[in-house]
């Protein structure tokens, strides 16, 4: 058996991975022993009376930063343990947009840290020093990395071989090649009235296969046409300067 995954999150709570890391494909890969999952408490690196983990920000401004004392101890900290250095990751809105293709590329790293920032976010030594990617979840601020964390697990276990039972079911997804998936159908055939497509029923599997490329080439204009400039553009994999680290 392959070694498995290594992954910590280094959050100020921890308490919200719980259901998270219990469910589904990432409890399944857990208790195969394929992944090796936990988190980190930012405050066990604190060392004053108040475990204190951030600070007012340099040159005034709203809110409060994270201070970077904790972060680096509590990465190097893991990655002692471990005695192996980890592709470290910071979540924050100023990073490049997460796709499919960054979700393939990490889950064949063995050690993943991921740092959660709160507030107002990182003091930005850990961007300079700390960190590898910058990794953002879209155009919009959550309140925390947790939730953004959480995303990516679930995004980069799920490309770990075997986490899903069926491997074609990966493969077989929205964004594999710039297209969205097909439509799917389940039974009745038919369904206060509306019916599922006859070709579908039809047994005819080349038939079957020409229709959902075409309906998955359709939604894909429809829904994102964006992805069908990166088909035609064949904008894939890079983390250059503008590149979407796909
Ligand atoms: C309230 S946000 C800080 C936003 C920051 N002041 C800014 O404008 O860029 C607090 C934390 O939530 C996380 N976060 C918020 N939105 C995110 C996003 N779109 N992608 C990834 N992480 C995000 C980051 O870890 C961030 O440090």
């Amino acid at each position: 058996m392959p070694d498995p995954v290594r992954l910590a999150v280094v959050t100020l709570f921890p308490q919200m991975f719980t259901g998270v890391f219990d469910s589904g494909i990432i409890r399944a890969l857990r208790d195969a022993g394929r992944a090796e999952i936990e988190t980190c408490d930012l405050r066990d690196f604190t060392h004053d009376r108040h475990r204190s983990v951030d600070d007012r920000p340099y040159g005034g401004g709203e809110g409060m930063v994270l201070k970077p004392e904790p972060v680096f101890e509590a990465v190097e900290t893991i990655e002692q343990r471990w005695g192996t250095r980890a592709r470290r990751i910071l979540l924050t809105p100023q990073g490049i947009p997460f796709r499919q293709g960054a979700a393939r590329r990490l889950a064949e790293e063995k050690a993943l840290v991921l740092i959660c920032g709160r507030y107002e976010g990182v003091d930005q030594r850990v961007v300079e020093h700390l960190v590898e990617e910058e990794v953002s979840i879209g155009d919009f601020i959550v309140s925390g990395g947790e939730i953004p964390a959480m995303l990516l697990i679930d995004a980069i276990l799920r490309c770990v071989p075997g986490a899903t039972g069926n491997p074609a079911s990966v493969i077989n997804e929205s964004f594999q090649q710039n297209l969205l998936d097909y439509p799917q159908y389940t039974r009745p055939a038919s369904f206060r009235g509306w019916v599922v497509p006859e070709v579908l029923m039809s047994g005819n599997h080349a038939e079957i296969a020409a229709w959902r490329k075409r309906q998955a080439r359709l939604r894909t204009h429809q829904n994102r046409p964006d992805l069908m400039v990166r088909e035609v553009t064949g904008v894939e994999e890079g983390r250059g300067p503008g590149s979407d680290l796909d």
